[in-house]
């Protein structure tokens, strides 16, 4: 009976086995795995947006192929996970019909402007940087699909993390104009990289059941710690300042303590009244309008090769 098969499950968990598509799972296990893998599918193709604004003005040809990668990267991270999430039963169309219609959620942190060059380095250090945290956990998720897109994809993030901080360090030991450059991105980018990592633990209703089934393996805190424990001290030895007045090393702890986070500037954007929410999805559906063409081509091919087949 149910609870039999429950406990089965969990014992499964218990001993660290990951749970295979075929297998036996709770339907809230099902439930939450498709909104946190769909969703997390979503933040890599709308991720595309912010950078790819500047794959036609990078500064060199290095930096521009260095971006092209990056951003064809996300969009396989996105395939990927689009994949991962349809094992569970979602098609590929309800998951997109939720993203164009708005219903979904992706990351809060594309809904932010990149203002200047300077916000793309940036973008790769802090950004990429929380990700590889968050997708280092996910590695270890019980649910076997997921983990391993996440092997595939961490190794892949570990890239599009040096690149950006390799950029920023350089423009903090450049000319006055790239050191303001850099220090203004880290201003605006500095926060919603904290608050990429979800709400604290005691807001974060999902946490609960997600460590139990193993799913997520840290929590939202422990998570945007570790953060901030690896990035806010090289931000620092580059001679950048953080905008964190109450940011100070805890000897105790080996943390670092950061400032109150502004959660209702972070719940405006998850609730799409952020910068770029707006102009974020008009891309999206604008860009499925214009692939249409490249979809019925597909079907009608596959048609003639059916009926081929058949004859
Ligand atoms: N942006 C948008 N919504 C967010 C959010 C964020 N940064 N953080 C939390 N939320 C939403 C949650 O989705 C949830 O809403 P829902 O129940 O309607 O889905 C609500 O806020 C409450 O938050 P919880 O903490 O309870 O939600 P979770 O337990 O799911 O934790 C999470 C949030 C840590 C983002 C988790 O969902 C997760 O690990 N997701 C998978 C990873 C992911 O999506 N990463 C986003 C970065 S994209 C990226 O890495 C691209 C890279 O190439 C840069």
């Amino acid at each position: 009976d149910y609870n039999e098969r429950l406990r089965e499950f969990e014992a499964r968990i218990a001993r660290g086995e990951k749970i295979e598509p075929g297998d036996w799972m709770p339907e809230e296990y099902r439930r939450q795995l498709i909104r946190m893998i769909s969703q997390h599918a979503h933040s890599e193709v709308v991720g595309m947006l912010p950078e790819g604004a500047w794959i036609t003005r990078a500064p060199t040809l290095k930096r521009k192929m260095i971006l092209v990668a990056k951003v064809q990267d996300e969009a396989g991270h996105g395939q990927y996970l689009y994949h991962a999430a349809e094992t569970l039963g979602i098609s590929r169309e309800a998951m997109l019909e939720a993203l164009l219609s708005g219903k979904a959620k992706y990351s809060s942190i594309f809904n932010y402007p990149t203002l200047t060059w300077a916000d793309i380095g940036t973008i790769g250090w802090l950004v990429d940087g929380a990700a590889i945290k968050n997708q280092t956990m996910l590695a270890q998720c019980s649910y076997g699909p997921y983990s391993r897109a996440m092997v595939r994809i961490c190794a892949e993030e570990t890239f599009h993390h040096k690149q950006g901080k390799e950029m920023v360090l350089l423009y903090a030991k450049g000319t006055p104009k790239q050191r303001q450059m850099a220090q203004d991105a880290i201003n605006r980018w500095w926060w919603p990289a904290l608050m990429m990592m979800g709400p604290h633990d005691k807001d974060s209703p999902n946490t609960e059941i997600l460590v139990r089934w193993g799913i997520k393996t840290k929590t939202n805190d422990q998570v945007r710690q570790e953060f901030i424990n690896e990035h806010a001290p090289e931000i620092l030895e580059a001679g950048l300042s953080i905008p964190d007045p109450e940011l100070r090393y805890d000897e105790q702890t080996g943390n670092w303590r950061h400032g109150p986070i502004n959660w209702d500037e972070f719940w405006q954007v998850v609730s799409g009244n952020g910068p770029m929410n707006k102009e974020r999805l008009e891309a999206r559906r604008r860009a499925h309008a214009e692939g249409a063409w490249v979809r019925e081509a597909l079907e009608a091919y596959a048609a003639k090769k059916q009926k081929a087949a058949l004859a």
